[in-house]
């Protein structure tokens, strides 16, 4: 698997990473810890350097899950968790007081069953707390040796100037995937000046964009409180899915490959984060980062993109009043 930096900060990641979330972060539904466990191994054994997790996933069970899962590899891998949601429950709200955050990072530390954190994300802006505290307050964490890197995630251009000023921000992780290309207009820009890593999260669209959901989800479904994931919606948006699908087909991939190839063709100091519970589709996703996009292929997909409206909110109202503007 080949390596990528995130920006100038010199932090070295796989390519591609892995979104723990989903391990485990269902409602219950998602895999056994058993099978959690072989898989994040899997990962790893096949060249994957870059884990993702959250206090929120769970809450805390995803990070105990990746720290036993990669105790064995510690020294070889880079794991990147968050704080700032409240009571560690997204819909509760946002709290990133610095107490909270050092509360936090010394119970990340111990589900993780690790001494430092790799890169430490601000899950979301929270604003009562000015960023430059708490990028202060990470910025002596990293002091103390117990954060290697600071993160913030769906964090505006505005808020990321002012937390780099305070401490040099390694990555911003936020959605981005041929069914959110919103970073492009002023995010992306901003990250290339200031020589910031980007960390696209949900880079197959939640699975949209792989052509396996074509109707109605299942009712335990998390992703049935986003709008973009209505029937109706569904229906509507997948127009975009076939064009793709054709592109895909004629270059003998799958379309979640395309979706991936494409995210990497966008900068070299770009690595998604793409999340399964199934080893097949951990190896499909893998061979990605081998694929190349011709600047042919590149303008068909842009121009096929463009040309497809596509419908329904990314979040439901209440996750979407989180985001900073
Ligand atoms: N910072 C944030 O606020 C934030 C928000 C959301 C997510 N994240 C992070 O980003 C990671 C990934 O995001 P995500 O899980 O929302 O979305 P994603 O990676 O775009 O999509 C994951 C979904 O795609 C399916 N999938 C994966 N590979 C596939 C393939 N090759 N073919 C068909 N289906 C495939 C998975 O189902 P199966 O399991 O059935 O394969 C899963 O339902 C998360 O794990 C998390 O670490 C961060």
């Amino acid at each position: 698997m080949q390596k990528r930096k995130l920006g100038n900060s010199g932090l070295e990641v796989s390519a591609l990473g892995f979104g723990c979330m989903g391990l485990n972060f269902l409602d219950g539904k998602g895999l056994d810890k058993k099978d959690a466990i072989t898989l994040l191994r899997s990962a790893v054994g096949r060249g994957i350097t870059f884990f993702d997790t959250a206090e929120a996933y769970g809450p805390y069970t995803n990070e105990e899950l990746v720290g036993e899962g990669l105790r064995p590899y510690r020294k070889e891998v880079i794991i990147a968790t968050k704080f700032g949601c409240k009571d560690a429950r997204p819909a509760t709200g946002l709290d990133s007081r610095p107490e909270t955050i050092r509360a936090v990072t010394e119970a990340s530390l111990k589900r993780l069953n690790t001494d430092y954190i790799d890169l430490l994300y601000q899950h979301r802006v929270d604003p009562n707390v000015p960023i430059e505290d708490v990028a202060g307050t990470v910025k002596d964490l990293i002091q103390e040796g117990k954060v290697k890197y600071f993160g913030l995630s769906e964090a505006s251009a505005k808020t990321i100037r002012k937390a780099h000023s305070v401490q040099p921000v390694t990555a911003l992780q936020s959605e981005y995937s041929l069914f959110w290309r919103e970073p492009e207009t002023e995010i992306i820009p901003t990250l290339e000046e200031l020589g910031i890593g980007f960390v696209p999260f949900s880079p197959l669209g939640k699975g949209f964009l792989t052509g396996t959901i074509n109707s109605k989800l299942a009712d335990v479904d998390r992703r049935n409180v986003i709008p973009r994931f209505s029937e109706e919606n569904i229906k509507a948006n997948l127009i975009l899915v076939d064009a793709l699908s054709e592109i895909a087909e004629q270059k003998n991939i799958t379309t979640g490959q395309l979706a991936l190839a494409w995210i990497l063709a966008q900068k070299p100091w770009i690595a998604p984060i793409p999340g399964t519970t199934k080893l097949h589709r951990l190896e499909e996703n893998i061979r990605s980062t081998d694929i190349v996009l011709t600047a042919d292929e590149l303008a068909k997909i842009n121009t096929t993109v463009n040309g497809i409206t596509l419908v329904g909110e990314r979040y439901p109202e209440v996750l979407e009043k989180q985001i900073d503007r």
